[in-house]
């Protein structure tokens, strides 16, 4: 994707920092094999991308952002792997390779997400941010990715199946399993300055409500337009787990609309910052045309 070039070097710099992070496996253990397997093959990476432009927004600290931002990343690694499972979409491809249950087995699959949402505190830990900040990265970073943001989003998604939701419940599903995990992106990256900007983190999340939601429905409409080696998954996916999607509901150019709206949104909200971030606005408009 030709616009994506803009970011390769802060990709690069996520990549090394994620590939030497890695699970030093002393214990031959097929689990951190499996976890580090998953954490090292690629994906796009716009959560620590995220944290590192809303860190520069914000006059902060890019290697506690790289930190912080990576630790989101092995969560959001964890939340694919568990995804991919027989119990959840039933996905045999990510990333362009076996999911981790096919090249590992279920089991290993399930413990090396354990293992990543695990290690994500533990770095989160080193970031090197002052204690109250510390302490609130802790607080978004398990808000935002549990029991209240991304893992209620995967029930009521799993729910869904089989219950028929309203639009109204679709975008709160959407909301919870994908905008939360990306505000946590944006709010980590505001962490990063010395004084906490309420203000700013609430601009924060309420871009990336705009963002999520125009990058969950571009997922969906990739799921039906793309194929499997551009995209690096299975395409259909929704289709046959019966997922109740916009394109389902709205069709694909409706849906298309429905992106850049939101979208155009997302950059106005980022163009009542203070401070510009050249980045930020490339990387919104980027996701919207993605072609995986
Ligand atoms: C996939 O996220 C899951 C969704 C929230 C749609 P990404 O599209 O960011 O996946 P990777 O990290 O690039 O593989
Ligand atoms: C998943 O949404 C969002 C997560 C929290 C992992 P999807 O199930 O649509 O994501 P893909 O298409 O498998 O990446
Ligand atoms: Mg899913
Ligand atoms: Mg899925
Ligand atoms: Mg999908």
């Amino acid at each position: 994707m030709a616009d994506f070039f803009k970011f390769e070097s802060d990709i690069n710099l996520i990549n090394e920092f994620l590939g030497n992070r890695a699970f030093l496996n002393v214990e031959n253990s097929v689990v951190l094999d499996a976890a580090n397997y998953s954490l090292k093959n690629g994906g796009k990476r716009i959560r620590p991308l995220l944290t590192l432009y809303f860190s520069e927004l914000s006059g902060g600290d890019k290697q506690a952002a790289l930190k912080l931002g990576c630790a989101l990343e092995m969560i959001h690694t964890y939340s694919l792997i568990h995804d991919d499972l027989p119990c959840m979409d039933n996905d045999d491809m990510r990333r362009g390779k076996p999911s981790c249950h096919i090249a590992f087995g279920e089991a290993n699959a399930l413990l090396a997400g354990d293992a990543l949402l695990t290690e994500a505190f533990f770095l989160a830990s080193q970031s090197g941010i002052s204690p109250v900040n510390a302490n609130l990265a802790v607080k978004f970073l398990s808000e935002f990715s549990g029991a209240r943001g991304m893992v209620l989003g995967q029930e009521r998604d799993l729910q869904f199946e089989s219950v028929i939701p309203s639009l109204d419940d679709i975008k709160k599903m959407y909301s919870l399993k994908t905008c939360a995990l990306l505000k946590c992106a944006c709010v980590l990256g505001c962490l990063t300055a010395e004084s906490v900007d309420y203000e700013r983190i609430n601009k924060a999340c309420e871009y990336a409500e705009n963002l999520g939601l125009a990058f969950q429905i571009t997922d969906d409409i990739l799921d039906v337009t793309s194929d499997s080696k551009t995209l690096g998954k299975p395409v259909g996916s929704d289709e046959k787990n019966n997922k109740p999607t916009f394109v389902k509901l709205y069709g694909l150019e409706k849906s298309k609309i429905l992106v850049n709206e939101l979208t155009e949104k997302a950059i106005s909200i980022l163009n009542s910052f203070n401070k510009k971030c050249d980045k930020l606005t490339d990387l919104t408009l980027a996701l919207a045309s993605r072609k995986f």
